[in-house]
């Protein structure tokens, strides 16, 4: 037997024999050299248009065309009308440590160009078959080189506009093992959507376009608005939620727009720090943003931002990371003071309450849900169902889907699930068709007593429910007296976990109905959002959720769970793509059903702060017992605590 003390050290026996056998040091070969280079600055197509474009705005380009084939795996075209090269300096533009954007060492400390490492695009024409086609405009031609798998042909006259044009085919084609590596055209695309992104909101006074096979994705037109490129990137709803912001502090001058609290993600991946116009990552300020708005966003959700960080140069240390993407600040604490004090104070002299969307606020039959008038009709409703009137009425099912969407009545048989309830609102009857309800209990009469709710969930015949007495206090918790003593529930929580188990079931076995929107609503997202979501449209269409791609960051919404009518397409969809997001890129589709039927439960719950009237708070209690666990809801809260008959009595020494 080997004792522990013996395997170290044999193992340190083993580890010096491998030494031993271990060839001599060797200086490598520079094609591998910037196969090492080129591993650390291209990891996929993203990285590549990162860099060419980052070229073309140091050479002053006005507009900047990207094109890419197959997620930019085949082909990333670059096309500027910037500066251009010299002919005879072509050979030394994709050479190592060549660059014309730093002459001493101390320009390190004061780069003002988006790229001065010289090796960008020596790192690409290593690992794909590149060409660089470039044209001074006060030269009458260009010149042409190509360069394969590192190796640089002779430089051709040719023709063409002034600027640049830089091909980069089949990336990787020498380097198997990396290319490998590579995921879905999907994938990568949204890689290089989020990328021209990022480029684009730091110079939104440059034209970009991006088109992917032959496809029109982006057409940004030059603006010196930033507010219109973010409305262009993810739309006019979250554009109208920013603020603008400004401060200067000494030479530093922070500026830009940030998201009301009322706008807030699952995931930081929404805040665009730039620093002179290069995007950044940086721990110190996303924390700086997130102490901002403490106290304003839920626990897990993070801001959403669009600054840009102007200061001197030699403040800021940009060669800390192989890609730029993290720098180093002379003062960083300054920086972070700047950036919570900015937001603070802004915070503080802004009405941050909540705006309810109009639009979203309209109800499923036309009637603002914020009119009075409509609010009664739906209590009254509600109490009509309470009191059984409901039951004789025409059944969901004889209701064609078009009308299902907008009949009133039908939908409000099925509140017996216990609908949805927007904050603010009165509380929203399902629109659940009858046909959700399985045959068995259907075919039962006798288990639909007149006070009782005709649900999926409804209580077995065999089993006694003694009408419950229930108050509803801080509008959040629910007091009922129940045979063995006092039960105190949080309104949320029960209904949280009831709706979660009826959507499993009809998604177990295959009934969960989906409502087609008569005409498909278009979604804008993050251009990686909704590449995220193309991937996983097999499983969302599982739950009821049929999306398209638009193209870029846009996604057609063409049906969604019925259950979730009355949020709006947008709102769903946002919902669907956090978990999705936070969950990383290759959950297991079990858990990520699990995941978003949970997300789907929640968002349909009524709300803590919800105001409930008698019958909302007995048809609640009522269904306490349909869920076969309620005692703890889908996050693991505990949904009711329970005070015994036997307890109270001890506390009250009655015993
Ligand atoms: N689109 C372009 N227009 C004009 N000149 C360009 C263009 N692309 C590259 N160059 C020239 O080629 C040189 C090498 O480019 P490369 O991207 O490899 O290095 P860099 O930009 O200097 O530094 P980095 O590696 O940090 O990007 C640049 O310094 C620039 O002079
Ligand atoms: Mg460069």
């Amino acid at each position: 037997m080997v004792s522990g003390g013996d395997r170290v050290a044999s193992d340190a026996a083993n580890f010096l024999i491998s030494c031993d056998l271990m060839p001599s040091i060797r200086l490598l070969p520079p094609s591998v050299v910037n196969k090492i280079a080129a591993g650390e600055v291209i990891e996929r197509p993203a990285s590549v248009l990162k860099e060419l474009v980052e070229n073309a705005l140091d050479a002053g380009a006005r507009r900047v065309d990207v094109t890419v084939e197959q997620g930019g795996v085949d082909l990333v075209r670059v096309v500027d009308d910037g500066g251009g090269i010299a002919p005879d300096e072509l050979p030394l533009a994709v050479a190592t440590h060549a660059t014309s954007k730093l002459e001493t060492a101390d320009d390190l400390f004061r780069v003002r160009t988006l790229g001065f490492r010289g090796e960008a695009l020596a790192s690409i024409a290593e690992v794909s078959r590149f060409s660089l086609r470039s044209r001074q405009p006060d030269r009458p031609a260009g010149a042409l080189l190509e360069v394969v798998g590192g190796q640089a042909g002779p430089v051709e006259p040719c023709g063409g506009p002034p600027g640049t044009c830089v091909e980069v085919r089949n990336l990787f084609f020498n380097t198997p093992v990396r290319r490998k590596f590579l995921r879905s055209t999907q994938t990568e695309m949204g890689h290089i959507s989020e990328s021209l992104t990022r480029l684009a909101l730091a110079r939104s006074d440059v034209h970009f376009t991006l088109r992917h096979n032959e496809r029109l994705i982006y057409d940004l037109p030059a603006s010196n608005d930033l507010l219109a490129r973010v409305a262009l990137f993810f739309g006019r709803e979250l554009a109208d939620d920013l603020l603008a912001v400004e401060s200067c502090d000494g030479p530093n001058r922070l500026v830009g727009w940030v998201a009301r609290p009322s706008q807030s993600r699952a995931h930081p991946r929404m805040q665009y720090l730039f620093l002179n116009g290069r995007h950044i990552r940086d721990r110190a300020l996303q924390h700086a943003l997130g102490e901002a708005y403490r106290g304003l966003l839920l626990t897990g959700r993070y801001p959403i931002c669009f600054l840009n960080l102007e200061m001197p140069p030699d403040e800021v240390d940009v060669n800390v990371h192989p890609t730029k993407l993290e720098v180093r600040f002379q003062d960083g604490g300054r920086i972070y003071s700047q950036l919570l004090g900015t937001l603070r104070t802004k915070f503080l002299s802004t009405d941050l309450t909540h705006r309810l969307d109009p639009a979203g606020a309209a109800g499923s039959d036309g009637a603002s849900e914020h009119d009075p008038e409509h609010a009664a009709k739906l209590r009254s409703e509600l109490v009509d169902w309470a009191k059984g009137q409901l039951a004789a009425r025409t059944p969901a099912s004889a209701v064609s889907e078009p009308e299902a969407a907008t009949a009133v009545a039908p939908a409000r048989q099925a509140v017996l699930d216990l609908g949805v309830r927007l904050p603010g609102r009165p509380l929203e009857l399902n629109p659940v068709p009858r046909e959700w309800l399985p045959p068995a209990a259907e075919s039962r009469p006798e288990v639909a007593p007149s006070n009782s709710p005709p649900s999926a969930f409804r209580v077995p015949p065999s089993a006694s429910v003694a009408p419950v007495r229930a108050l509803q206090i801080h509008d959040r918790y629910l007091v009922a007296e129940s045979d063995e003593g006092v039960l105190v529930i949080d309104q949320h929580a029960l209904h949280e976990r009831i709706l979660y188990e009826q959507f499993r079931e009809r998604v177990l076995s295959g009934a969960l109905e989906s409502q087609n929107l008569l005409i498909p609503e278009a979604v804008d997202l993050s251009a990686a959002d909704a590449s995220l979501l193309m991937e996983h449209r097999e499983t969302l269409a599982k739950l009821g959720v049929q999306i398209e791609s638009l193209g870029g960051s846009t996604i057609l919404v063409s049906s969604y769970p019925a259950m979730l009518a009355k949020l709006s397409p947008v709102e769903i969809v946002r919902a669907v793509v956090e978990p999705l997001a936070a969950a990383g890129r290759t959950p297991e589709r079990r858990d990520m059903i699990d995941e978003l039927l949970h997300m789907m439960s929640c968002k349909a719950a009524i709300k803590a702060g919800d105001r409930l009237t008698d019958e909302e708070v007995t048809a609640l209690v009522e269904q306490r017992h349909l869920a076969q666990d309620t005692h703890h809801c889908p996050h693991g809260r505990p949904t009711a605590l329970v005070f015994t008959r036997d307890d109270l009595d001890r506390q009250f020494k009655r015993i």
